[in-house]
This record gives C-alpha cells, structure tokens and sequence, in this order.
C-alpha cells in the first residue's frame, strides 16, 4: 500500500474525495485545505492519473522525518533510500511546497538536494543531475514547521494539462477547475448544458468528456510513474479506453471572440472529427436563450474601465431574469462586486480559489 496525496483547487476537496471514491473504490482517510490523503495500491494510482477530473495532482510518499536545524535536514535526507528510484544516469527536480521558518525560501529546498547528491557521490562516485525541465523523476517536498514529507510526482505534469489545449490561447480556466465547477453545479449530464462566454472552450469541453464518459487523460502519454514501476507505458495503456462519442447534442459554448472560439473548435476536434459541441459567436447580451431550460454555467469577464463595462453585471443580470427563466444559472466570478451588482439573490454560494484568486460559484435559479 502506498500513502498517497492527491492535490487539487481549495473548494473541491469534498468533491475530489467523491470522485477518487467513484474511481478507485477506496474510502479517502483525510481531506485537507487543498489536498486529500488516500492509501492505495500501484493500480488505483494508475487509475487516479487517467481518470480524476478534478485532481492536479497525484503525489505517492517515499519518506516521512523530523528534523531540526538545516544540518539536521541534510543528514535525514542523506540517509533516505534514494536509489529505489533514483540513480547517476537518471535526472530530477525538486519543488518545496509549505510553511517553514527558515530564512531564505529556497533552504531546505537547497540542502536535500545536496543531500541526494552527496549520498549517490558517496556511494557510487557520480551523482544524478537536476534538470529543471524534462526530469526523468519529478519529487516534490512538503514541509511544515520541522517536519518533512517526500513525494514522488506521478503525474509529473499537473493533471489539467490533458492534452487538448492547442498552443497560443490567451488565459483560459484550468480544466480540472472547469471540471470541478461543472461537478459542484450537480449537472447530471442530460439536460441542455451552456456557457455563454466560453472563451476557449474549456467549461463545454470539461462537460462534453463527462457527457461521454471520455477519460480526462485520455490523450495524454506521459506521467511520472516510471519511478514506481518498470511497466508503466503498458498499465496506462491497459486503463485507458478508446474514445466513443454517443452524444454529439445537448452542449452550446458561446463567445464574442472568433480567435477563442477557433481555439475551442481545434480542441475538440482532438477528440472529435464530426463536432459535439454547438459552438455559437456572438454577444451574450444580444442573444435569447436557446431553450426553454438548461443550465447555464459561465465565468464571465469583468472589466471596470468603461461606462459598458461597469453597466454588464447589471445588463446580464437583465437578461438572466428576463430571458432564462427556467433555467439554472451558475456564475463563476472572483470578483464580489461584479457578483453583487448582477442584481439577482443567490440560492447558494461556494467558495473555491482561481490560482491564489478567491473566487465563488453563485447559483441561481431563475423563475
Ligand atoms: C473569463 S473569459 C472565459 C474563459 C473561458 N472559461 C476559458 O476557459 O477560456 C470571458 C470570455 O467572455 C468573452 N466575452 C466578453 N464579452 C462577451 C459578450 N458580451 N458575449 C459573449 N462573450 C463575451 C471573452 O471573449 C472571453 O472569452
């Protein structure tokens, strides 16, 4: 068994705890800000890679210790069994996560990896190197106050980079925030989906992979778990199904912005040849709804600097009572006076942080 962590955006602790249920069958023992702990087997880590939506990322214990000054960090680093996954010809990086008192963010970060140097060079004479950007093995280190915790990265790039973002698109939502997003709006997959202002198309992507059951990772080739196993291409091979589009209908994105919407067009095409998204161009406020319920789940923009700008929480507040009602509307915003100015009461309201940006998702059910 091994103890694992699996991080991802505070607010969807509850949920990823759900879905890693969903997954693996196991119950998880501990939900924490921004992470929850499981205990698990190779294969229920195989299966959280390719299949959680929400996790960003999935990280297994090598080591656990106390220490007390840096001296003393560096000696219990030394002594860890490093060459179970490590050795002279392989390279790696280090990121340092947590609280500490040190002085200098970096310290502790520094003296492990002068203690995995020095323990190979004592052994064996050469040492693995650091390579900050194609690391044979990423490690990631969690400190609080004297104690430290080591993790190998099995994922080795954040889960939501799932491989559809085509290159060059401006600031979209991270997929596995979209993903959680859609999960706390309770979508149950059937009724009319929309997002009015898609950008890129990541919300109505996210939605149209749960639609069809499609795996978050599926295009996705490499992950960290050559440090745990020697077959690691063939277990995800094995965990991953093939891409089967049974419903094609019942999802719109909508934006103002042809180039986003380009965008959203090429990343589906990934998974797609023949559409499955209705993607529509145009300005929100000036369209009807497109049915007579559904649910809406947008991440509207929010600018301050003209007369328009300052007037749209009003103007699509407007538009939301006068147009959807019968609809279930969820705004993702960060901004609290853009949520107030809207106009509208709403039913529920669930804090998750965007990057470090506090953020809520409003629900509102328009009547
Ligand atoms: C915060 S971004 C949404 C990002 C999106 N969730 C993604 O992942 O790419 C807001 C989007 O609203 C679009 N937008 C701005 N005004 C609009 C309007 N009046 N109608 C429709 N879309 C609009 C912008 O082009 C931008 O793509």
């Amino acid at each position: 068994m091994y103890d694992i962590v699996v991080t991802t955006h505070p607010g969807l602790e509850e949920i990823l705890s759900e879905e890693i249920r969903e997954i693996t069958g196991r119950i998880t023992c501990g939900s924490h800000y921004a992470y929850i702990e499981i205990q698990g087997e190779l294969s229920d880590i195989v299966k959280m890679n390719i299949n959680s939506r929400i996790a960003t990322r999935v990280l297994v214990r090598f080591a656990q210790f106390t220490f007390g000054d840096l001296d003393d960090l560096y000696a219990e680093a030394k002594k860890l069994k490093w060459s179970s996954f490590l050795n002279p010809r392989r390279t790696f990086e280090l990121e340092l996560n947590g609280r500490h008192g040190f002085k200098g963010l970096n310290m502790p970060l520094l003296r492990v990896k002068d203690a995995i140097a020095d323990h190979f060079r004592e052994k064996t004479g050469s040492r693995p190197s650091v390579d900050k950007e194609r690391p044979d093995v990423r490690i990631s280190l969690y400190i609080e106050g004297n104690s430290m915790k080591v993790f190998i990265d099995s994922s080795y790039h954040p889960l939501y980079h799932r491989g559809y973002r085509t290159r060059g698109h401006f600031s979209p939502m991270k997929e596995n925030l979209a993903a959680g997003l859609i999960r706390l709006s309770g979508w149950d997959g059937r009724e009319l989906f929309y997002d009015g202002f898609c950008g890129t198309g990541t919300i109505p992507i996210e939605a149209f992979l749960i639609k069809n059951g499609i795996q978050p990772q599926v295009l996705r080739k490499d992950f960290g778990l050559a440090p745990l196993t020697d077959n690691a291409e063939t277990l995800i091979r094995k965990e991953k199904r093939r891409i089967d589009i049974k419903y094609k209908k019942g999802i719109i994105g909508n934006d103002i912005s042809p180039k986003a919407l380009h965008g959203a067009g090429e990343s589906l095409g990934l998974f797609s040849r023949y559409g499955g998204i209705d993607f529509r161009m145009g300005d929100f406020l000036k369209k009807t709804a497109p049915a007579d319920k559904g649910l809406l789940l947008i991440n509207p923009p929010y600018g301050e600097r003209t007369d328009m700008e300052k007037e749209f929480p009003k103007y699509l507040g407007d538009k939301l009572k006068h147009d959807f009602k019968g609809w279930a509307v969820h705004i993702f915003s960060a901004n609290n006076d853009f949520i107030k100015n809207i106009g509208l009461r709403a039913k529920r309201k669930i804090p998750v942080k965007n990057g470090a940006i506090d953020s809520r998702l409003c629900y509102y059910p328009i009547f």
